[in-house]
Order: C-alpha cells, then sequence, then structure tokens
C-alpha cells in the first residue's frame, strides 16, 4: 500500500462505494428511457447480456489494475505498460472531468425538483406550465448555482477521504437508496398497470429489436457500470489485497443491474396506470424524470404527496454517490502524480471541473452561442456536446484499449497472480478469452457504429 493513500475497510465497504458510483443517473434516467424506446423484453435482455460478457469481465480488468499497482490509472497504466500507456491513463482522467463537469448540472436538478415537489406536498400541487422546465433550464444563474450546490457536495465528501469521506457516506447513500428505491416500486406494484408494465420489460419479443438496441445496450452498460475511464482502477486500487475481485465485481454489476430493473419496473407501471400516457411518453429523455413522473405522483399515485419529494431525495442520492467518484479519479490523479495533499487536490481539481460545469449550465439556453454551437450533429451546445463525446467516443475507446492493454499486455501469470489463482482454471480462461477477443470485439462494432454515425448519449 502507497504510504498515506487509504484503503477501504472492508470488502462491503468497496461495494457500496463502487455499487454508488455505477447507480446514478444511468440507472434512473437512461436505462428506464433505452428500455422504452427499444420496446421492452428483447433490449433488457441484450443489455443483460451486455453486462455479463462485457461489463462484469471489464470491471474485472480494471479493478486488477487498480489493486495490482496501488496506483490511480495514469501512473497505474505507465508503471505496468511503459510510457505509452500513460495516454490510456489520460484518456480515462479526461472522460471522467468532461462527464462530471455535466452530470453535475443535471445532478442540480434534483435538488431543484426536491424543493418544488416538497412545496407541492405542503401546499398542494398546481400542475405546471409547459414551458415552465425551459424556462428553469435557460435561467443561467439557477443553473450555475445548482451545478455548484452538487459540487460543494461532492467536494465535501471526497475532500474527507476514502474511509473517513467516501466509504462512510456511501454506506449511507446506498441503503438508503435501496430503502426510498423498494418503497416506491411497491407502491407503484400496487398501481393497476403493473402486469402491462412487466410484461413490457421482462417478455421479449426480439422481432422488434433493431441493431440500434444491440448497440445502445452495450453503451448503456458501459456508461452505467463507470467503466472505460478508469473509475474501477480508482477505486480498485484501495482494495485490500485479501479480497477475491470476481466476489467484489459481482456484487457491484448484479447491484447496478437490480436498481436499472427496479427504476423500470416502477416508472413503467406508473405510466401504464395512466390510461392513454403509454402512447404518449417518447421522444424526451430527462422529460420522463423531472416532468412527467412528478406530474404523476400527485395525479394519480398513491402516496404521491410523500414519494414525490423522496423520489428527488433518490436521485440526488444515486448521483451524488457517482459524482463523488469521478471526483475521486481526478483527484487522485493529483495526488499520485504531482504529491499534493488530498485537501489541495480536492479544490484545485474541483475548481477546473467546475469551469466545465459553468459552460455547460449556461448552455441550456441561457447563452446564445453556448446553447446552439453544433459540433456533431444533432448535439447542441456544450451539454450535449461533451455528453456525445465522453459517452460515444471516449468510454468506448477507453474501454477497448483497457481490454486489450489487460488481455495482451499484462500477462496471463499477472493476471492469476491478482485474482488470487495458483493454477489455471476453465473460468479463468473463460474471462481471459472474452478479455482477450470477445469483450473488445464488441466494443470494436460499437465504435465502428459511432464511426457510421449511431449515437447512444
Ligand atoms: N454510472 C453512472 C450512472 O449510471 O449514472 C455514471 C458514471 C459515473 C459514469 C462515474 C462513469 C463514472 F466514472
Amino acid at each position: 500500500m502507497t504510504a498515506g493513500r487509504g484503503n477501504w475497510g472492508s470488502r462491503v465497504g468497496f461495494v457500496m462505494a463502487a455499487a454508488g458510483s455505477a447507480v446514478g443517473l444511468g440507472n434512473l434516467w437512461k436505462f428506464p428511457y433505452l428500455t422504452w424506446e427499444n420496446n421492452g423484453g428483447a433490449f433488457v435482455i441484450v443489455y443483460l447480456l451486455a453486462v455479463l460478457v462485457i461489463g462484469l469481465p471489464l470491471m474485472m480488468s480494471e479493478i486488477l489494475v487498480g489493486r495490482k499497482t496501488q496506483l490511480s490509472p495514469v501512473p497505474a497504466f505507465t508503471s505496468l505498460g511503459g510510457k505509452k500507456w500513460s495516454a490510456l491513463g489520460w484518456l480515462g482522467v479526461t472522460s471522467g472531468a468532461i462527464i462530471q463537469a455535466y452530470y453535475i448540472v443535471i445532478a442540480g436538478w434534483s435538488l431543484r425538483s426536491f424543493v418544488q415537489c416538497l412545496g407541492w406536498s405542503l401546499q398542494g400541487y398546481i400542475a405546471p406550465a409547459e414551458s415552465e422546465f425551459g424556462e428553469f433550464l435557460s435561467n443561467g444563474p439557477l443553473q450555475i448555482g445548482l451545478a455548484f450546490l452538487f459540487t460543494l457536495f461532492t467536494a465535501s465528501i471526497v475532500y474527507r477521504g476514502i474511509g473517513g469521506g467516501i466509504e462512510k457516506a456511501n454506506k449511507i447513500l446506498m441503503p438508503a437508496l435501496f430503502a426510498i428505491l423498494m418503497y416506491l416500486v411497491l407502491t407503484a406494484l400496487t398501481m393497476e398497470g403493473r402486469s402491462e408494465a412487466l410484461t413490457k420489460i421482462f417478455m421479449p419479443n426480439l422481432s422488434t429489436l433493431k441493431l440500434r438496441g444491440f448497440l445502445e445496450a452495450v453503451g448503456q452498460a458501459f456508461f452505467s457500470l463507470s467503466l472505460g475511464l478508469g473509475a474501477m482502477v480508482t477505486y480498485g486500487s484501495y482494495l485490500d489485497k485479501k479480497e477475491s475481485i470476481f466476489k467484489s465485481a459481482l456484487w457491484v454489476v448484479v447491484l447496478d443491474t437490480l436498481v436499472a430493473l427496479l427504476a423500470c419496473v416502477a416508472m413503467f407501471t406508473i405510466i401504464f396506470s395512466v390510461s392513454g400516457l403509454g402512447s404518449r411518453v417518447s421522444g424526451s429523455t430527462i422529460g420522463m424524470l423531472f416532468i412527467t413522473l412528478p406530474d404523476l405522483f400527485y395525479t394519480h399515485m398513491p402516496g404521491g404527496v410523500i414519494l414525490g419529494p423522496l423520489f428527488f431525495v433518490l436521485v440526488a442520492f444515486a448521483a451524488l454517490s457517482s459524482t463523488i467518484s469521478l471526483g475521486e479519479v481526478t483527484t487522485s490523479l493529483v495526488i499520485d502524480l504531482i504529491g499534493w495533499t488530498r485537501a489541495r487536490a480536492t479544490i484545485v481539481t474541483t475548481c477546473v471541473v467546475f469551469i466545465g460545469s459553468i459552460l455547460s449550465a449556461l448552455s441550456l439556453g441561457a447563452n446564445g452561442l453556448l446553447s446552439s454551437f453544433e459540433f456533431f450533429e444533432g448535439k447542441k451546445g456544450v451539454l450535449s456536446t461533451l455528453d456525445h463525446l465522453a459517452a460515444n467516443w471516449m468510454l468506448p475507446v477507453g474501454g477497448f484499449l483497457i481490454t486489450l492493454f489487460v488481455g495482451w499486455k499484462l500477462g496471463r501469470r499477472t493476471c492469476m497472480d491478482e485474482l488470487g489463482l495458483l493454477q489455471s482454471n476453465p473460468a479463468f480462461t473463460a474471462w481471459l478469452w472474452i478479455v482477450r477477443i470477445v469483450a473488445p470485439a464488441a466494443v470494436l462494432i460499437l465504435l465502428i457504429s459511432v464511426i457510421m454515425g449511431k449515437d447512444f448519449s
């Protein structure tokens, strides 16, 4: 262990933190949306396959690199692969900073929705005008203020370090998140739309799945499991040598997938319980979470007065545990590379990333130029551009290179040692060949399709 870096107190501490990183807006907003758009069942099966075939092996690979070196991505890849491979670490850290910059803006919306719902719960629901959300988005100072608040929450936890900050926070955030989610799901399941919802999610109908659905499933597996940028290398670097990498990774993958499925069950049931709404929900990723759901809580749902504010506590907690992990990626880089104290590293990296957040916050209508420039076709403004760049390009490229690094460069013996194996066995051989061939091939197909114009963000 590198002196003073800190360590998770236990495997549970690691699993809570890593699952906290994985469970986020991607589970609550992107997964239900993609499942809806791809017509349910068959997409869910392809997603589960992507998680199993690419997600789990890649998660193990990232944790393995971190645990072996006990370093953050840049020095980790350099020390194992030589100077050339430091580029892979830099790519990851840059992706982390980019995602952090815009993710925090969206996370900030959960704070305003929480306050709004609290008001409705106490004083009665007044349906907002249709233009209300658009006006909120184009209110620059409010967008920056909310992003700033979320940045403060994130930094104040990263600042406290691994055991005393990140592990402690996640040990509260994650169980609270599960409890609220279960309450939401159980309440939703008392509503009449449940059988239609369960059928849509779990009855595969392969004829409705297009190629795009396959590719979206792979992209979503990356984003949802926080893979391809070294977040799991970073968290893995604090994992005790005694712990099993396979079991730790499996827990994280299972918890993340469970939350995504439960969120889907709750949202679909609520939507199907309102007659006629099922055919109208489409086209808006953000709308479902921040506009449609709050309205349905107060107009159609039993106990909506309690669920309204609670739901946005859930969204905020999920987002916070993810932004913490992104903050740790940049902070630990500076600690490892320059040798700064954690306090200094946290403050400086937070300020740098916040510049990106300000630009993203102003790109939702407040500033004409920032909102309208179009670098990627159809992606207007800074926030959409950063999301497209990170999710469609940087994570897949990072993931592809990490699998090649672990599969071909690291060597079989090193992998076996770190996985705690004295002899090879069929499961290890299968993992190795998945990492060497299957996972990179799948990611390559994804990348080629992105080059040919498909969008996954
Ligand atoms: N996994 C997070 C989510 O699903 O919302 C997003 C994320 C967090 C991606 C941290 C990458 C990361 F390093």
